[in-house]
């Protein structure tokens, strides 16, 4: 690629096709730091290596989390976000309140009542599976995750939390054909998914105001206090969607990935299945290799450099965990997918204060799937191309047919 080439990071075809890691070897060898412009004439910083990456995540007090991870992705019309009132749109001192306020549902018991749900749905996946001789492992078998994890966490039944994920899918895939209407300005497609996700929880958040004992998410965000004050309504809805936007793609997307890496490596999936004890450093690489969060957004609060280029005050700087996650300088042969993999410090969970607090959870989910497919005796072959998401922040799989051998 000729060191000239203007690169486009928001361009979804780029992800969708897989092109986008030879892009970031060219960026992490090129213009480490980049600026990606945009067509209203403004545009935005890309850090693409592994150190600065890391670099930013720690310095909250230069890069603040304040306008969302996501760009473009404010969480009402007209820019004005949920900036202090969500978890992961927060600085601290806010942050550090509403972390301490959203510790319960992320407690080691809730994480069991997770594993325990999710088990039980892959279960019954696995019988379906065997019956019918395959399925599309994107749609019948990853959702199955954050179904799982939602039942559990939200205290619904199995038809909301199949409901809530469609909402949440359709969000983080507003620039998708396959999951959303492609009519109108995105980012108003964006805000009208976000708006969905929104009302859904304002009647559930309704429905159990009565009931403040519960022990689920809604209501241990009731019984929550942040600076010695309930959360009020809009604290909650943007916590719960936090929750639900956080959780839903990012563990059944890495699931499909981590999957097709398999499949794609039956060298290393016979290693797995001979050896199960090998499934926490599977599970890493897996978490390294599909970095399912591209991206997460920053903006400078005051001026700075890196690598001698002069980031201003104001300025949006996105750090990208998909490229560090491939930097050379930190991981040997970082093309290579290896199941053994060590050290692996991948940065698909972030690092520093808003690192993923549902990381505990992700991992049990991930831990669940594949130990239910390695229990499950059966061989997986590919039965069509999978088809990636159009999506430059969520790496993911809208469809992976497989099919069983006999
Ligand atoms: C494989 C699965 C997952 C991946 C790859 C992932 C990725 C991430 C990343 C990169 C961040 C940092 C955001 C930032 O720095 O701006 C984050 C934060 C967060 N994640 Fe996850 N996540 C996963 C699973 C989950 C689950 C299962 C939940 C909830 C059930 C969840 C909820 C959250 C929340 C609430 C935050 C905000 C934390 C904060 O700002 O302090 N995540 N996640």
């Amino acid at each position: 690629m000729p060191a000239t080439t203007v690169i486009d990071l928001t361009d979804v075809g780029l992800f969708a096709t897989n092109r986008h890691h030879e892009t970031f070897r060219h960026l992490r060898a090129h213009a480490p730091v980049y600026r990606n412009p945009l067509p209203d004439g403004t545009g935005f910083w890309a850090l693409t290596r592994y150190d600065d990456v890391l670099a930013a995540y720690r310095d909250h007090e230069t890069f603040s989390s304040a306008h969302g991870a996501i760009l473009g992705g404010s969480f009402r019309a007209g820019g004005d976000t949920a900036s202090g009132d969500m978890l992961v749109a927060s600085d601290p001192p806010r942050h550090r309140m509403l972390r301490r306020a959203m510790h319960p549902p992320f407690s080691p018991g809730m994480v069991d009542r997770v594993t325990g749900q999710v088990r039980s749905l892959l279960r019954e996946a696995v019988e379906r599976i065997r019956r019918e001789g395959g399925c599309d492992f994107a749609l019948d078998f990853a959702p199955l995750l954050p179904v799982g994890a939602l039942m559990a966490l939200f205290g619904v039944g199995l038809d909301d939390a199949r409901h809530i994920v469609s909402l949440t899918r359709r969000m983080v895939g507003y620039r998708d054909p396959a999951l959303c209407e492609q009519t109108g300005d995105e980012r108003i497609r964006l805000a009208h998914a976000q708006s969905e996700i929104f009302e859904y929880f304002a009647d559930l958040l309704d429905e159990r105001r009565d009931d403040p004992g519960r022990d689920d998410v809604i209501g241990m965000l009731l019984r929550a206090e942040l600076n010695g004050q309930a959360l009020d309504d809009a604290q909650i809805l943007y916590n719960c969607m936090n929750i639900a936007v956080g959780g839903n793609e990012t563990s059944s997307y890495t699931t499909c990935a981590g999957f097709l890496a398999l499949l794609e490596n039956p060298g290393e999936w016979q290693r797995l299945r001979e050896d199960p004890a090998l499934l926490p450093s599977a599970l890493e690489e897996i978490l390294r290799w599909s970095s399912t969060n591209a991206y997460v957004q920053r903006v400078a609060v005051r001026d700075t450099r890196v690598h001698g280029v002069e980031i201003t005050g104001g300025d949006i700087v996105t750090l990208w965990n998909v490229s560090a996650n491939r930097d050379g300088d930190q991981f040997t042969d970082p093309d290579r997918f290896d199941i053994t993999r060590n050290p692996n410090r991948h940065l698909s969970f972030g690092s520093g204060l808003h690192r993923c607090i549902g990381a505990p959870a992700g991992n049990a989910e991930l831990a669940e799937a594949f130990t239910a497919l390695m229990g499950s005796g059966l061989e997986f072959r590919p039965a069509g191309n999978p088809i990636r998401l159009r999506s430059n922040f969520i790496l993911g799989f809208t469809s992976l047919p497989v099919e069983t051998v006999a």
